[in-house]
């Protein structure tokens, strides 16, 4: 299974977008964060800031979109370059059109679990999707803590993609860093965004690869 590292920019210096992008150039791909304040009680990004990411980022752009109405936002984050668009289970009226629309765009279509969101209503319709991102904390700010309950979340989610022969990626996203990154990769996941413990490191570029062989070296 390969390994993908999608460092969030959520907390990185706006004033210098470009510059902190630059510094990720060995991420496999950019994670921007959208969030409207209702979906999720904070505000972050929206369609120019993500335009500016495709622009300037050397990796593909991943948007995780925390907001209501999905069905109708997702492809307009597509049309503007996104490469990766993820909406949320519980925002989505329809999820299986959303992600055949965003496949005819040539996207990469994924579904977000909130924490409390169980993954088993989900596994017939798995197939519709390139990636299933599981939060590992509640959508709404960087730096908070890994949520270690939903290792079995994640566990299930990998058996229940074998199980039907196929190759959906598990994107897990808050909290990762050196300390949570192989228990995550032994649950299942193969796709990490992390924040806080990139744009925090002193080398943004040396954690990105530090955290690409501690996965790794834990997948199997
Ligand atoms: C949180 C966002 C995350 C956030 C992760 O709701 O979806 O992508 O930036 O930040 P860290 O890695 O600091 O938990
Ligand atoms: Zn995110």
């Amino acid at each position: 299974m390969s390994v993908v590292i999608s460092p969030s920019i959520l907390n990185c210096d706006f004033g210098h977008l470009a510059d902190e992008l630059a510094k990720i150039s060995n991420a496999d791909y950019t994670h921007v964060d959208i969030m409207d304040n209702h979906f999720v009680p904070n505000l972050a990004l929206g369609l120019p800031l993500a335009e500016a990411a495709v622009k300037y980022s050397p990796a593909p752009v991943d948007a995780h979109l925390m907001i209501e109405n999905p069905d109708h936002w997702a492809p307009i984050y597509a049309e503007l370059g996104c490469a990766s668009v993820t909406f949320h289970a519980e925002a989505a009226q329809a999820p299986v059109r959303l992600a055949r629309e965003l496949h005819k765009m040539g996207v990469r279509a994924s579904l977000a679990l909130r924490p409390a969101t169980p993954i088993e209503p989900c596994v017939d319709i798995l197939k519709e999707f390139d990636q299933i991102l599981i939060m590992t904390v509640e959508p709404g700010f960087g730096g908070q803590s890994f949520l270690d309950s939903m290792l079995p979340k994640i566990e299930r989610t990998r058996t229940a993609i074998r199980n039907a022969g196929l190759d959906v990626w598990i994107q897990v996203d808050g909290g990762i860093s050196q300390a949570t990154i192989e228990r995550a990769a032994q649950a299942g996941a193969n796709n990490f965004v992390a924040g806080s413990a990139v744009f925090a490191a002193d080398d943004a570029y040396a954690e990105v690869e530090t955290l690409r062989q501690m996965a790794l070296a834990h997948t199997h």
